[in-house]
């Protein structure tokens, strides 16, 4: 039976962009996830039968989204991805990706919040969060979609911090939808970033904490990029949710699980698969003319002069401006270096729809120039900043580094640091953060620096100058080996083989029923603060009541919403599953063939590569924009299940009082928590319990 992968992501593997006569064109999308999926998936097996899903992030891709025209090219391209955009209401996305992904988890995920002032988890926070749940049931219905409509054994591999409800979502679609109908199947999540310890995990609503743990958890296995982020990861399902966890030791940088998670009667695999570079073809790529005639240009202007090389988005986990401090303390504390030494700085732009990243890329600009001014000459320019997006400018950059600072506060892995090495001609010293994911990897080989340290970090890049030839051509090469240890191939491969021999992998309604949750196990759960024990209830009996903890409060539209539906004995209008009957009953929607991998794009360092393909064929999304509230059903008793259209209701018992079920209609299932203090309902005319 052949293999089909479905991967989702926010940002999609092409974006388009509207020319001056209103034509589109398309480009690669840029970061690291992308050139890792992309270029793993290039090394399936031809058979593969792939689609990714992403969303349409601006109106050209909104337009392709909407267009049904066919038009696949591959201008020399050497194979397609199938990719469907999802065209999500703007105010939705925006409110998903801006306000919660890159305001809230980016911020929580990397530790970045300015504690005295930030975050402020008020009503609008509330309301982004609807945003965020109606953006991750878009994916989670067309994924479903996706999955129904083929026979090969199924794989989902979902990314990112943007998409953590997804795995929940999906599981509980399918595992209704397919009742007895073994498949063969498995969902993986990934998470490209760091993860927060307890502590600081914590500052999340609790509600909002719970359902992203408990959204991942729906997977078969959450993988992480450096050991680190996994084990906090478990951190916080043991101390958030109250789950049970079993840890296995890596003993090394990874691959391979390093602990399972079981909550709500499923376990979950939790993995560490380190991302590298694919090394002959980001070589090859160094050796076009556009790069060459870059390497060319960049030696001119920097003469015999060493050079320090950075390249990185203007992101705030990048710790760009304390970099710049440090080559300032540099000059100042080691004067020897002026006129000597050049730093290559390049800051691509990145979310400026956020005013902490405009305010960033002020800094970075201020404090380049305050460089330049203090020590420029007539013949020696300190500082050359680069903000413009130019892919083969940075790899040329790298060929000709001596030294590279890859110095963020916290990275979930950097591909930066591994592709320096790699593109370096003379083999580079690589001045490298301790918090960056690929630290795990690179550690013997590089100079590790506190990304706080401004003086550590001018110390090692004094270092990394001086460093004998030999010693820098050594630990180049040993840099370089390292990153081309893992390539994206064996990380989305390893990825794919180890969901498959999984025993969790599979959907619980193989067996027709969901896995129970006994009181015993509930009650084991509790935590000193209480919420895990109530919350874990609740989840035991229904599907997606995670979601729904997050975000129905009394009052609220949705809320209303739900109990207008529960006394007219109806399930809610367009709720999600009802989309996912329609669209499964439609033909498979068309998706466009996109270019897998261009000879002119396989970095993380590359944003837009600028290898413009023509727009193809992309499906409009049957999972647009639509309202949370009308994705409700019936909870009479507020707080718990109204928003996600699953009709289980819980409310406050007094300790040791008989379970009692008080939501109209719905008497079928009650349980209570071994402690009494929770009474969980579910109705028979939900669609998610009651399928
Ligand atoms: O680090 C995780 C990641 O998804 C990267 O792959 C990507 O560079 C970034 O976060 C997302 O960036 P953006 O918001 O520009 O899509």
């Amino acid at each position: 039976m052949n293999q089909r992968v479905l991967v989702a992501s926010n940002r999609g593997p092409v974006s388009y962009q509207f020319g001056a006569d209103g034509s589109l064109t398309g480009s690669r999308g840029g970061g690291g996830m992308i050139a890792g999926v992309t270029d793993g998936l290039a090394a399936l097996d031809p058979g593969t039968d792939v689609t990714w899903i992403c969303a349409a992030l601006s109106d050209a891709d909104r337009a392709v989204a909407r267009s049904q025209e066919a038009d696949p090219s591959d201008e020399g391209l050497r194979a397609g991805i199938p990719v469907r955009m999802l065209d999500i209401a703007p105010a939705t996305f925006d409110r998903a990706y801006n306000n919660v992904a890159n305001s809230a988890l980016w911020f929580l995920l990397h530790q970045l919040f300015d504690t005295p002032n930030q975050p402020r988890f008020g009503r609008e926070f509330r309301r982004d969060w609807e945003s965020y749940l109606a953006y991750n049931e878009a994916f989670a219905d067309a994924l479903t979609q996706e999955a129904l409509s083929g026979d090969a054994g199924l794989r989902v591999l979902i990314q990112d911090y943007h998409l953590c409800l997804v795995p929940r979502l999906l599981r509980n679609r399918l595992g209704h939808r397919l009742g007895e109908d073994a498949r063969d199947a498995g969902i993986g999540h990934f998470c490209h970033t760091p993860w927060a310890p307890p502590d600081y995990y914590r500052m999340l609503p609790d509600e909002v904490g719970w359902a992203l743990l408990d959204g991942i958890l729906g997977a078969d296995r959450a993988g992480f990029h450096a050991e680190r982020w996994a084990t906090a990861f478990m951190d916080c399902c043991a101390a958030v949710l109250g789950a049970q966890v079993s840890r296995v030791g890596l003993g090394g940088p990874g691959p391979g699980p390093v602990g399972r998670v079981t909550y709500r009667g499923h376990v979950t695999e939790v993995a560490v698969n380190p991302l590298g570079v694919d090394a002959p073809a980001l070589r090859e790529r160094a050796r076009a003319g556009d790069v060459q005639a870059n390497v060319d240009a960049l030696r001119r202007a920097a003469g015999d002069r060493k050079l320090i090389v950075r390249v990185d988005r203007t992101e705030l986990s990048k710790n760009i401006v304390r970099g710049l401090a440090a080559y300032r303390e540099l000059l100042v504390t080691r004067p020897q270096w002026r006129g000597r030494v050049v730093h290559l700085a390049f800051a691509y732009p990145s979310r400026s729809a956020l005013a902490e990243y405009r305010a960033y890329t002020d800094q970075v600009r201020q404090l380049a120039g305050q460089i330049t001014e203090e020590f420029r000459t007539a013949d020696w320019d300190p500082l050359l900043l680069e903000v413009r997006d130019d892919y083969p400018r940075s790899l040329a950059a790298c060929a000709l580094a001596d030294v590279l600072l890859v110095n963020p506060i916290r990275d979930g892995m950097n591909l930066v640091a591994q592709e320096g090495p790699v593109l370096s001609e003379r083999g580079c010293a690589l001045v490298l953060s301790r918090e960056a994911g690929a630290a795990a990897t690179l550690a013997a080989d590089a100079l590790l620096v506190n990304p706080y340290d401004v003086t550590e970090t001018a110390e090692a890049l004094h270092q990394a100058l001086a460093m004998p030839d030999a010693e820098r051509q050594r630990r180049g090469a040993a840099l370089a080996a390292t990153a081309a240890a893992d390539p994206p191939a064996r990380w989305l491969g390893g990825q794919l083989a180890s969901l498959g021999s999984l025993p969790g992998a599979g959907w619980p309604a193989r067996s027709g029923q969901w896995p129970s949750w006994p009181a015993s196990a509930v009650s084991s759960a509790t935590t000193p603060s209480g919420p895990a024990t109530t919350r874990s209830a609740a989840a035991a009996t229904c599907g997606d009541s995670a979601l729904a903890l997050a975000t129905a409060q009394p009052g609220t539209p949705s809320a209303r919403s739900a109990r207008t539906a529960a006394k007219a004995g109806r399930s809610p209008r367009s709720s999600p599953q009802n989309k996912t009957e329609r669209a499964a009953r439609s033909p498979a929607s068309p998706v466009s063939a996109l270019p897998l991998s261009t000879p002119g794009g396989r970095s993380s360092i590359t944003r837009r590569p600028g290898s413009a393909a023509r727009p193809s064929r992309v499906a409009s999304s049957p999972s647009g924009a639509r309202s949370r509230s009308s994705a409700a059903c019936g909870s009479a008793v507020p707080r718990v299940c109204t928003a996600t259209a699953c009709a289980l209701s819980s409310t406050q018992v007094p300790s040791g009082a008989p379970a009692a079920a008080s939501t109209p209609g719905s008497a079928a299932r009650a349980s209570a928590t071994a402690a009494g203090a929770r009474v969980v309902v579910s109705s028979p005319s939900c669609h998610r319990c009651q399928p």
